[in-house]
């Protein structure tokens, strides 16, 4: 599994952590930033992380700002980008196994380290389960 990563300053001090759950997983991560704390606009990091996640097929995407809110909000803009923001290890599943779900969206200010280890842990561990979810995918797109 490819994993993009983007946060805003909001989402910058818990990255470190997702990055490592990600690595001590094996998974390949690429750090899109920000990476300080000077504050920036998050649908800027959102659409260039969208824009990777879109022309590398069977990658995903991890975007973090203070609530997640206003990351999934831009990131569901692009067409093809099913954008999830997930506070449990419930929603992370069910946005793999029923949305079929390619960014996931975190709030830093929102959720703790150990309910993100459960959710990283849920996203990776779920498949999209197909059938009669595939065709309410496929009629997201407008
Ligand atoms: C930044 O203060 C904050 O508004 C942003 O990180 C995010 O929570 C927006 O949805």
């Amino acid at each position: 599994m490819k994993f993009y990563i983007a946060n805003d300053h909001a989402g910058f001090n818990i990255k470190s952590a997702v990055i490592k759950l990600l690595e001590d997983r094996d998974y390949e991560i690429i750090d899109l930033g920000t990476k300080s704390i000077n504050r920036v606009d998050y649908p800027d990091f959102a659409h260039i992380l969208c824009e990777k996640v879109l022309k590398d097929e069977g990658s995903f995407g991890i975007l973090i700002c203070g609530t997640g809110i206003g990351m999934s909000m831009s990131a569901n803009r692009h067409k093809g980008i099913r954008a999830a923001l997930c506070h449990d290890a419930y929603t992370a599943k069910m946005a793999r196994a029923h949305n079929d779900a390619n960014v996931l969206c975190l709030g830093e200010r929102v959720v703790g380290l150990g309910t993100i280890e459960s959710i990283i842990e849920a996203w990776t561990q779920t498949q999209f389960e197909g059938n009669r979810h595939e065709h309410r995918v496929q009629k997201i797109e407008l």
